[in-house]
């Protein structure tokens, strides 16, 4: 059978370099110097592209160019989402026109989430979050996709004349009602930034978990078309493919996968720093059964929850990250004391974090008003 990638139940992604092999995404290696102020970038986190060659050329160029990017309002802010709004920043202060749309037709059709829970979400959890994290309130535009009206259904629609099923099936497996919509509403999201009226024709980069490639190769099918227009006809719309970077995932504190749903998987940015803390202590770590059994053959920082909060988020200092892995794999650093460590940095990150997030709070109201 051929492979399909459900966007919607990850899960099963250990496997990166079959999205290269299999699915024709390129691998960033090629920019990894280049860019290797940002973190996920350097380390590798990274890992694909589509396309990003557009991007860079725009940034190294200062050409005109924008992020957009979709929230799925369905739980808590996490580490996990942290990843995403630190690209959008990086992308924001490389020159990008930020574009972010809150998914709350797909968090209704596919989380069954409310659209008034879906709003509050949004805009308390992930909008008011990104502010504290740095992200500017100027040259950005934040909508719900149920709100935006008239020309953004033109283009749904526009899209809709551009697949067919067999193209959808051979993509996502099993169809609905619901999981079509979902998906052309996306397809919408990822191209409007380049209607006329929003600045036309230009790249836009769409940062996402490797998850949702399906959607950007379905968006980049369709973006040729309309762009290529019917045969003797014009085109429908003057428009570039969309450019894509892939992020791994981070795993579950216990292992496995980190969940909204499962609040022992993740510490949310909103979580009781004292209660991070001790999520922390209780995190599934890459130690031996035994202590002495530790020392003699080193600890595994690879299966360590607690090291990879370390690389993805609280050390961005490679010398001081690539110490604790020595000092783990030489058996020096137990964990205990690695936990203690960690907690102290997550509790420290919070206290600060929720301080500024709750200055942010009245930005947030006013982007989402306008
Ligand atoms: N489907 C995305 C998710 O599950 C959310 C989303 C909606 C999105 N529209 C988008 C992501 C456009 C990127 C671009 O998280």
């Amino acid at each position: 059978m051929k492979k399909t990638i459900d966007p919607w139940n990850i899960g099963g992604f250990e496997n990166y370099q079959m999205l290269l092999d299999e699915f024709g995404m390129e691998s960033m290696e090629k920019f990894r110097v280049r860019y290797d102020e940002l973190r996920y970038i350097r380390r590798g986190i990274i890992f694909g592209h589509r396309d990003f060659g557009n991007i860079s050329d725009s940034i190294e160029n200062k050409k005109p160019f924008a992020l957009m990017t979709g929230l799925m309002p369905s739980g808590k802010f996490h580490f996990g989402h942290k990843m995403v709004a630190d690209e959008i920043i990086w992308f924001q202060n490389k020159g990008a026109e930020v574009f972010v749309c809150a998914a709350d037709v797909e968090s209704y059709l596919m989380r069954d989430v409310s659209f008034e829970k879906a709003r509050e979400i949004a805009v308390k959890e992930y909008l008011e979050n990104y502010l504290a994290l740095g992200l500017s309130p100027k040259n950005i535009t934040f909508w719900f996709q149920r709100d935006y009206l008239p020309k953004y259904y033109r283009l749904r629609d526009m899209a809709a004349k551009r697949v067919t099923f067999n193209e959808l099936k051979a993509i996502y497996g099993e169809l609905t009602p619901g999981k079509i919509t979902s998906v052309l509403t996306q397809v919408a999201d990822i191209i409007h930034p380049q209607l006329p009226e929003l600045g036309g024709a230009r790249p836009v980069v769409v940062p996402v978990g490797a998850d949702q490639d399906p959607h950007i190769r379905l968006t980049r099918d369709i973006a040729s078309r309309l762009n290529a227009g019917r045969q003797g006809g014009k085109r429908d719309l003057e428009c570039v493919p969309p450019a894509a970077t892939y992020h791994k995932f981070m795993e579950g504190l216990q292992g496995g996968k980190m969940s909204s749903s499962d609040p022992k998987s993740f510490i949310a940015l909103s979580d009781d720093p004292r209660e991070a803390s001790k999520k922390i202590m209780r995190a599934k770590t890459g130690g031996r059964p035994t202590v002495e059994e530790q020392k003699r053959k080193g600890g595994v920082p690879e299966e360590c929850m607690i090291y990879s909060m370390y690389l993805y988020h609280l050390i961005d200092d490679d010398i001081a990250l690539s110490d604790i892995y020595h000092e783990c794999r030489n058996g020096t650093l137990l964990c205990g004391e690695d936990k203690k460590n960690c907690a102290e940095l997550v509790e420290k990150f919070l206290v600060k974090h929720q301080k500024k997030k709750a200055m942010a709070a009245e930005i947030a109201a006013k982007l989402v008003s306008r």
